[in-house]
């Protein structure tokens, strides 16, 4: 069953509820207020009557006139009055009760001589209920008359008759008016969720571009449309990324491919001297090894990003890893003619895996290395202060344009600088470093200008022993 339906259906039947039991109540309050007031007003008749009795002395009234002249309120024909004898017969009766028989009851009676007034309801056949009240006159502890006063309750049926078809009338009309109100409204509340359907429907269908329009930014629906657009936009991203990473890694690839092949083919041409075949032997190997150490980066990055690596969580400390990476730098640095030379270096010990902070490090180095210009010096240094450790590695080498400080992070990525500086590289070395570093919950900060040489610095967060 639609939302709208269910909504309007629970609206429609609370409400309902709601308006039968008001009716209720109202109606029961009502009858009731009616024939307390029916009652009063017999009762106030009555009280006059008996008060004026009184002050004639008693006297039974002779005729209709003079009883009429005594009472002008009985010339109202909404009441009647009777006045009977301690026996229980009429002494004498108003004019407008003359059709009907209404005899003292047993009760009444009884009532009369113990002294009490009582109210008592009379029914007949075809014609309106009758409402009476009996008051006794006493004198000296002796029931002289029974003054007895009535009223028919036709207008007090006829009031609640006509009120009762009011309900009848009016509850469904209410229903009906409130249930298209709230068809109206849940319509208009749901229209938003339709239209993020139809375009939930398009985006599904392949277009990542489309967005929800966010008319309604603030509510419910507009936070809805928010989260999906961020989502899209996520997705989107994503996919753009993959596809660029595919093409990247392609083409990554094919190049020594294409070398190789172009110099295979060439050196097949005709018969030549062993040393030639050497050597395009050693270059192949050469782009073999660079197209093996992608492959095992890529193997890496994507195991990364599968959370399958492996990784431990020790003590290590970092002097020590320094100084390690610094005999092996100077070493390879002895053949390209650049130094490697330590600034300070504090002790410092962070949780974390040896290993991969190794790498860490000597990718950092090795890219120092690899951009600096012949007779180059590269700085190692590990400072510390009360919440982390910093690791930097300084070098005078080409530099990095300030707009490309983030782009080196991503897979791929190599400037224009460094291609034409050297061919080696994968552009995929940083992205290894940004995720070891993320690993740490530490990053790696770049400050660089294009020709100026740049400065490394590995961030991480030191664990307190307390912690
Ligand atoms: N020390 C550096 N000096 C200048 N450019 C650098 C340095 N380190 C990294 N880069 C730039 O960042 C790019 C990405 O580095 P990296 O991911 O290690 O790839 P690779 O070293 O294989 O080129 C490099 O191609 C280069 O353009
Ligand atoms: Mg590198």
């Amino acid at each position: 069953m639609p939302l709208r339906v269910r909504l309007t259906l629970w609206y429609g039947s609370a409400l309902a509820l709601v308006l039968i039991i008001f009716s209720v109540v109202l109606y029961a309050m009502t009858a009731r207020n009616l024939r307390d007031a029916v009652d009063e007003s017999l009762e106030d008749t009555a009280t006059i009557a008996v008060r004026s009795l009184e002050e004639r002395g008693f006297l039974p009234l002779l005729n209709e006139k003079e009883l009429l002249s005594q009472f002008p309120e009985l010339a109202r024909i909404d009441k009647f009055f009777q006045i009977f004898s301690p026996s229980g017969t009429i002494t004498i009766s108003s004019p407008n009760i003359k059709h009907h028989d209404v005899p003292l009851s047993r009760t009444a009676l009884e009532t009369a001589f113990s002294g009490q007034s009582i109210f008592e309801s009379a029914k007949y056949p075809n014609e309106p209920p009758l409402r009476v009240i009996s008051v006794p006159i006493m004198y000296r502890d002796k029931l002289l008359y029974i003054v007895q006063v009535g009223t028919s309750l036709e207008s007090v049926g006829e009031t609640l008759h006509r009120f009762l078809i009011l309900l009848i009338v009016a509850i469904p009309i209410a229903l009906a008016v409130s249930l298209a109100g709230g068809w109206f409204l849940a319509g208009r509340a749901l229209r938003p969720v339709d239209e993020i359907t139809l375009a939930a429907q398009r985006i599904a269908a392949g277009d990542l571009s489309q967005r929800l329009s966010m008319l309604t930014a603030h509510d419910e629906i507009g936070r809805l449309a928010a989260t999906f657009n961020n989502m899209i936009g996520r997705l989107d991203a994503s996919f753009r990324q993959i596809r660029q990473f595919t093409s990247d890694a392609s083409h990554e690839l094919r190049t020594p491919l294409t070398v190789m092949k172009g110099e295979t083919d060439l050196i097949l041409r005709r018969p030549r001297p062993m040393e030639d075949y050497k050597s395009v032997l050693e270059s192949n190997l050469e782009e073999i090894d660079r197209m093996t150490r992608i492959v095992d980066e890529l193997l890496f990055l994507s195991r990364a990003d599968m959370g399958e690596v492996k990784t431990e969580t020790l003590p290590v400390a970092l002097q020590a890893l320094v100084e390690d990476v610094h005999r092996q730098a100077k070493l390879l640095g002895h053949d390209r003619n650049i130094e490697v030379v330590l600034g300070t270096v504090m002790p410092v010990v962070i949780q974390g895996d040896d290993l991969r902070l190794r790498e860490l490090l000597l990718n950092l180095v090795e890219n120092a290395m690899k951009y600096s210009h012949p007779g180059g010096k590269v700085e190692i240094a590990l400072l510390r202060d009360r919440r982390e450790a910093r690791l930097s590695i300084t070098d005078h080498g080409i530099g990095i344009a300030p707009a490309d400080h983030q782009k080196i992070f991503q897979r791929f990525f190599r400037t224009d600088a460094a291609r034409t500086h050297t061919k080696k590289g994968t552009g995929l070395g940083l992205a290894i470093c940004a995720w070891i570093a993320d690993l740490h919950k530490g990053r790696v900060e770049v400050q660089s200008d294009l020709g100026q040489g740049s400065t490394f610095t590995v961030v991480l967060p030191l664990v307190h022993p307390s912690a």
